[in-house]
């Protein structure tokens, strides 16, 4: 997730690039960037373009900005969150063709960009990145009319992109697009603003449009036409904006948390976009950089993560037993890293990290390289340490997660360890059918995550009416156990109610002591191979008079017979439960920390990112 900032009018770009970048640094701040057109010889009106870049926060850029001239009513900038590349400056936005006069920021990912790319063999690229290959496309299809070059690039392109292109002999334009990554454009009194979203506008004016996808727009001073996917010129309705600035940071959400519970849907199809293939009934994660030989010899997998990540580490483990028949354990990496672990040259490990820093991770990443494994991450943070010290390995894709408790970067690391298994399944004995069941279930799991979603004012009553109690119990069974520990996690951690989580069938060896009209229980019971299983746990709980919120398949007409409260999810295949299943328990979490006048984005004694021991 990255940022974009444009502005074409009367008034120096750079401040406003440059303020608009700040705004929107939330969306990522791994590196920045600006470009200016600049008129170099007023008489024979030659235009250049300027551009500068810096690794680092927006301060860095702004800094270095400060001894350049950049005088220019027309730029674009942008804030990066990598995904194609490291954290260097050839990296970082705007990305020029060969002739220095073309220019792009992008957001989103270009997935056939190697493909573009090796076609492109006359052209000179600097960076790693898809958006560079972008760039040259749209100047290896100009021939003096700019919109219809970015059209045709975008013809040839497969994946998703929000973007701005400026070049030097069209000083008066902007040319946007958009396909799957949003882009807003600011309506001024002879001038217009574009950006990622409306926080840099806010400032200027409160009067926006918002493109869809397919459309192009071609941004004027005084002006602005929208083309549609058949490139007619289509009229759109104007709005008002009434966020202040922070409120349009969390696009109109109360909080971070509740607006990355939100982004779910979107960032999951981010993971597994360009990942799977249903036709192989497979997925491929190139970043593994193993061979098949190497991936056909592991007889272990060794999953080390802390808090949440261990949760979505024990999803992972059923995933990778089920499908690809290798051992699998899971360990909390504070205990691995002391515990002298046993490893050979036929053991993979998973550093599964959010923030790709947590120092206890990151020991028992050390520890294990040491050891001679096959250390791999599976990371959030680009650049981050453990992205860097592991010899491979897969991004997730969630975007910056900035609430405190962890949850779309949850769901994305499952994702992520399904994808895995499922490669190393079909290496294995996994079938082609079950395969393309699997990726199909898989592409369906957006959908279904937004009809979880839509019951979020359901989940807000159910907070209403349980916010007082003390003590809570979370029961899930198989792999909906660690759906039922990350539930507990997520209502102890934002809300500080006392909450314990088990296995359905553990709670009669003691923990069912516990139970009481004054000590409730979030039990998962979907129709899976378990469901009879959990009901007579439940059964067991309902004889304790504790009142019981119950998790249930779509169409279960026996889960009202059990529980008063019953909040129902999309059935799915059963490896994939927890992408659904968790959503509501987040949601739970989060009303009932709010009612209770919690700082859900900033839960005490917690830090994001847990650098020490
Ligand atoms: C819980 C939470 C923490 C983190 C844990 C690991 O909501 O956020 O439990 O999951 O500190 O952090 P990362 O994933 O950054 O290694």
């Amino acid at each position: 997730m990255c940022g974009i900032v444009g502005y074409i009018g009367n008034k120096q770009a750079l401040p406003i690039l440059i303020g608009g970048l700040r705004r929107l640094e939330y969306r990522g701040y791994d590196s920045a960037g600006v470009a200016i057109i600049k008129i170099q010889d007023t008489d024979s009106k030659i235009q250049m373009i300027e551009s500068v870049k810096a690794v680092g926060k927006i301060d860095m850029l702004a800094d270095k900005v400060k001894d350049k001239k950049l005088d220019g009513t027309v730029g674009i900038a942008h804030t990066r969150w990598a995904t194609h590349g490291g954290v260097i400056e050839q990296n970082a936005h705007p990305h020029f063709g060969c002739d220095g006069k073309l220019v792009i920021v992008h957001n989103g990912i270009i997935e056939n960009y190697r493909e573009l790319k090796e076609k492109m063999k006359d052209h000179k690229f600097v960076s790693e990145t898809d958006t560079e290959v972008l760039a040259h496309l749209i100047e290896s299809h100009y021939d003096g009319d700019l919109k219809l070059a970015v059209e045709t690039a975008l013809s040839h392109v497969r994946g998703t992109y929000g973007l701005v292109v400026m070049h030097a002999d069209h000083p008066e334009e902007l040319i946007a697009a958009r396909l799957g990554s949003p882009l807003v454009i600011g309506m001024g009194e002879n001038e217009h603003y574009i950006a990622s979203d409306a926080t840099p506008m806010l400032a200027y004016t409160k009067k926006v449009m918002f493109l869809e996808d397919g459309e192009i727009a071609e941004i004027k001073k005084d002006g602005v036409k929208i083309y549609n996917l058949k490139d007619e010129l289509i009229t759109k309705h104007i709005e008002e904006i009434e966020w202040n600035d922070e409120q349009a940071q969390k696009q109109g959400y109360e909080n971070f948390m509740l607006k990355e519970i939100h982004d779910q849907p979107t960032v999951f199809e981010d993971a597994i976009r360009g990942r799977v293939n249903l036709e192989e009934g497979t997925a491929h994660l190139g970043g593994l950089n193993m061979t098949d030989d190497e991936m056909r010899s592991i007889e272990r997998i060794v999953l080390i993560a802390c808090g949440t990540a261990s949760y979505a580490a024990m999803v992972g483990k059923y995933a990778f037993e089920r499908l690809a028949g290798i051992p699998t354990e899971v360990d909390y990496a504070s205990e691995f890293r002391y515990r002298d672990p046993i490893i050979t040259d036929k053991t993979l490990v998973f550093a599964i990290s959010q923030s790709g820093e947590t120092a206890d991770t990151l020991a028992a990443v050390r520890e294990a390289k040491r050891k001679g494994a096959f250390v791999r991450g599976i990371v959030n943070v680009v650049g981050s340490t453990i992205a860097r010290e592991t010899d491979g390995g897969t991004y997730i894709h969630a975007g910056p997660e900035l609430a405190v408790a962890s949850t779309k970067a949850y769901t994305n690391m499952v994702a992520i360890m399904i994808l895995y298994a499922i490669q190393f399944g079909r290496l294995k004995r996994v079938t082609l059918a079950t395969g393309q069941r699997l990726i199909t279930a898989l592409l369906e799991i957006p959908e279904k995550m937004n009809k979880v979603l839509e019951q979020n004012d359901k989940i807000k009553d159910l907070a209403q009416k349980y916010k007082d109690c003390k003590d809570m119990m979370f029961l899930g069974r198989g792999i909906n156990y660690p759906v039922a520990l990350e539930g507990s996690l997520k209502l102890k951690e934002i809300s500080y109610i006392h909450a314990e989580a088990y296995p359905g069938g553990e709670m009669k060896h003691g923990p069912i002591a516990l139970l009481s009209p004054e000590f409730p229980t979030f039990a998962i019971m979907v129709k899976d191979q378990l469901y009879e299983k959990m009901r007579s746990n439940i059964e067991e709980v309902k004889a304790r008079k504790s009142p019981i919120i119950l998790l249930a398949t779509e169409g279960d007409n026996c889960a009202k017979e059990l529980a008063e409260d019953v909040i129902y999810v999309p059935d799915t295949m059963e490896l994939l439960e927890p992408l659904l299943n968790t959503l509501p328990l987040q949601l739970f979490a989060y009303h009932t920390a709010v009612m209770l006048g919690r700082d859900v984005d900033r839960p005490r004694n917690l830090a994001k990112s847990v650098t020490v021991e």
